[in-house]
């Protein structure tokens, strides 16, 4: 994710494009810049917000009627000002700016390289811009034609604006799966990532297409395919207002991010699981494989979210690698004086990787002499910095405080990451893999389909949005989900929920069932069902209210529950990134039915680093 603006025309570039920055700021902050061609091609950026940029360039002359800006969410090389967009090439001569990954820049920066390129910034970015470059030289062809060639040629997903000093008036932009928005203007040209910096300009807009390039001047939009051909612009008319537009036409940025999930979780899997060569590769696990392999137990720490996410590793770790897990809450753990020895491994998870109590605990830790493996979202991050290796989860910037596609890119991450050394160790067989490595490969499709229980979930929040308790109730690898669940309701809604191991409610728990009570069941079909349906009905005898998330195909669940929301199948190992959708969707309706601000709930905040 990142912010991307253009405009060509008679205003002033830079207010437009500031301004425009700014609105798209929610796709990433990591760092901003902008790029503007008067003569001179300039470029001015800096690590931190937009609004940091604009204090820096105060006093700088910024005319110019051609520009584009940016706003990183960065994915290759940290947050810092070499890395911030927009990069120039070798020659000075091009500037570009990118949202999305270059799957394939390492090859192609070690030709470029070869040839006697050098490189200001470790980004994929200034690795294409530079490819682009050096097609136009070596063919001595238009801007637009070395940019058609070079994209035939990378693999990764994009949307890139180019501006070409010897081209003063014209705009090259490109997309494959990052989005592009073209506002038509007269005699000018607005380009971004959605509408909302254009919509207050003109509310005529062409949205881009995979695999198209566009040509961009005040009075003139050519658009073309890959195979040079000309398309025909197609101009729709906004109809949507500004607050919505940057949500991406939903109410809230928490439902935005529960239906970005498909997306996000292909984003993660991307460049890592490849079904056909049955290969995953993820460097940072790999560069301790030996470690994690010879480790005589594992610890992962981490706090919320993702500690739910750090006990369903602990099921899958402990299945596919057959090594100890240990899973602590990050806060207990730095002040327990924890036995820690050498070479011991730590996982830490974290979406913000800026948690105060994980921060610390592994900066203890590995004092201590443990190797640090990070899991974290948010690229060059303190927990991210202090970790020996890990792997991004690739999810994009999560607003919404309440965690949603974080907690399943971290699944999906953890569970990549245990199949890699599960196979090196032996501890599970080539055809476990491949069949676990496919399950994972249907994922975003299946999470498509729970989606659509979207509606259903929303009349079933009006029947529950009263209660004054709920009870969350998952075994195995769903009591992290049932646990998860119970975590979203509470932060959203306010209402008091716990998730708890089914099988535990006998010793004590079960005492609190009535009629008044709603259960929620996660009770997908898998090795724990048969277990789950006796839990189910030890409710049921109690008069308590049965909600189940349950398997298609299932006969028995719907004889036994008052409500039911049906998944599809999925191999258990997998089945929590399908399971816990209902839930997100579940806590989200019901904040929504009470009136409640379910992006920015009472007392929290996005990222904890306090103690
Ligand atoms: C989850 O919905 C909460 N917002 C919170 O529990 C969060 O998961 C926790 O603070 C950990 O944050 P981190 O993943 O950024 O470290
Ligand atoms: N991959 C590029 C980088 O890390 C672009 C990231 C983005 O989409 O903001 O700089």
């Amino acid at each position: 994710m990142c912010g991307i603006v253009g405009y060509t025309g008679p205003r002033e570039a830079y207010p437009v494009i500031l301004k425009g920055l700014k609105r798209l700021e929610y796709r990433g902050y990591d760092s901003a810049g902008v790029a503007l061609l008067d003569g001179d091609l300039n470029v001015y950026k800096k690590k931190g917000k937009v609004a940091e940029l604009e204090e820096n360039m105060i006093g700088t002359n910024m005319h110019a009627h051609i520009g584009i800006g940016h706003t990183r969410w960065a994915t290759h090389g940290e947050p810092n000002d070499r890395n911030a967009h927009p990069h120039l090439s070798q020659s000075g001569q091009i500037a570009m700016i990118h949202n999305g990954i270059i799957e394939n820049y390492a090859k192609i920066k070690k030709d470029l390289l070869a040839k006697g390129y050098n490189f200001k910034s470790d980004t994929d970015t200034e690795v294409l811009l530079n490819f682009i470059e050096d097609i136009k030289k070596n063919n001595n062809c238009p801007l637009e034609e070395a940019v058609r060639i070079a994209l035939k040629r990378i693999v990764g997903a994009y949307c890139i604006l180019l501006i070409d000093k010897d081209d003063p008036h014209t705009i090259i932009a490109a997309r494959k799966g990052s989005p592009l928005v073209i506002g038509i203007g007269k005699g000018e040209h607005f380009l971004a990532s959605d509408a909302s910096p254009i919509i207050e300009y003109t509310k005529e807009v062409v949205y881009v297409n995979d695999y198209e390039i566009a040509i961009v001047r005040p009075d003139e939009l050519i658009l073309k395919n890959l195979g040079n051909e000309n398309q025909t612009p197609f101009i729709t008319k906004l109809d949507m207002e500004l607050a919505a537009i940057e949500k991406g036409g939903y109410d809230h940025f928490m439902l935005k991010e529960i239906f970005e999930q498909p997306t996000t979780i292909y984003d993660c899997l991307r460049g890592r699981l490849d079904t056909e060569k049955s290969t995953i590769t993820m460097s940072g696990i790999q560069q301790y494989a030996d470690k994690i392999i010879n480790a005589n137990r594992i610890m992962i720490i981490a706090c919320g979210t993702s500690w739910h996410a750090a006990l369903v590793a602990e099921y899958i770790i402990e299945e596919l690698c057959r090594i100890p897990v240990e899973v602590e809450y990050a806060s207990e753990f730095r002040y327990r004086n924890p036995i820690i020895h050498e070479g011991d491994v730590i996982i830490a998870v974290s979406q913000s990787g800026e948690t105060a109590d994980t921060l610390v605990a592994i900066e203890n830790a590995k004092q201590k002499g443990a190797i640090i493996i990070g899991i974290v979202n948010a690229v060059g991050s303190s927990i991210a910095r202090v970790s020996h290796a890990g792997a991004y989860t690739h999810a994009g910037p999560e607003i919404g405080v309440a965690s949603t596609k974080a907690f399943t890119a971290q699944l999906a991450v953890l569970t990549m990451a245990a199949l890699k050394i599960g196979l090196e160790k032996g501890t599970i067989t080539k055809e476990r893999y491949q069949q676990l490595a496919q399950e994972l490969a249907d994922i975003p499709e299946k999470v498509e389909a729970v989606l659509k229980t979207d509606d259903q979930i929303k009349k079933l929040a009006e029947k529950y949005k009263d209660a004054r308790d709920f009870l969350y109730l998952g075994r195995g690898y769903n009591f992290p989900v049932a646990l998860e669940g119970a975590l979203k309701l509470k932060e959203i809604s306010y209402i008091h929920a716990e998730g708890y191991p089914a099988a535990e409610m006998k010793h004590g728990p079960i005492a609190l069932v009535d009629e008044d009570l709603p259960v929620v069941f996660v009770a997908t079909k898998d090795s724990y069902h048969e277990k789950i349906i006796s839990n189910m009905q030890e409710i049921k005898a109690r008069k308590g209210k049965v909600i189940a998330i349950m398997t298609e195909g299932d006969t028995v669940t719907p004889t036994l529950a008052d409500d039911i929301i049906v998944i599809p199948e999925a191999d258990e190992i997998v089945a929590p990134m399908l399971s816990v959708i209902p839930l997100q969707l579940l806590a989200y309706h019901i904040g929504v039915a009470k009136g409640l601000d379910v992006d920015k709930p009472r007392n929290l905040a996005k990222s904890v680093t306090v103690e």
